[in-house]
């Protein structure tokens, strides 16, 4: 099984994950992570989370956006005020190649609250490109240094 990892990550909780995760599938088959960065990346919280909220889009350094070869895509965000982050906002609008895809949506997140809502704008943001079906978890921050609680969540949804 060919996987890829793409995340956004500002403070390192997704990123650990992300790197959990890619360890993971590495056993499973190949697997590569790619990490999203934000070219006007916002600073300080309430930038950032205005932003969010207004589900913006941002402007990110050139990637992979071409995911046919892949036949896990997995995409992992922090929440930021009940949403994604502006690069997965960006990614998810330009990514292409997920017909018939399998798609793990993940996230990290403080309280939780938006969890959920962040999680099904992404699926929704997706609704277009005829993928074959989600999954979906989730690491409270707490919790990121936690490597067999990550990968108790990553076996959940039968990876
Ligand atoms: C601007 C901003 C907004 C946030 N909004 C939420 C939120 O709505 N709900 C929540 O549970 N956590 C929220 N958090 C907490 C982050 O989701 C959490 O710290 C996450 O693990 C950060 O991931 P990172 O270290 O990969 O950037 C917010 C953090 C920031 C910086």
């Amino acid at each position: 099984m060919k996987s890829i990892i793409i995340y956004y990550s500002f403070g390192g909780n997704t990123q650990k994950v992300a790197e959990l995760l890619n360890t993971y599938l590495k056993d499973k088959g190949q697997s590569e992570l790619i990490r999203l960065k934000d070219l006007k990346e916002p600073q300080g919280f309430f930038t950032q989370a205005r932003k969010a909220l207004m589900h913006s889009k941002t402007v990110i350094e050139e990637t992979k956006f071409n995911l046919a070869e892949y036949d896990l895509i997995c995409l992992g965000t922090p929440v930021w005020a009940f949403g994604p982050a502006p690069a997965v906002n960006t990614y998810l609008d330009k990514c292409f190649g997920l017909e018939e895809k399998e798609v793990v949506l993940f996230s990290t997140y403080g309280s939780g609250s938006g969890n959920t809502r962040c999680l099904n704008f992404m699926q929704q943001a997706l609704r277009n490109k005829k993928v074959n079906g989600f999954r979906r978890f989730s690491v409270q921050q707490i919790k990121t240094n936690n490597a067999d609680f990550i990968l108790t969540r990553i076996k959940k949804i039968g990876l």
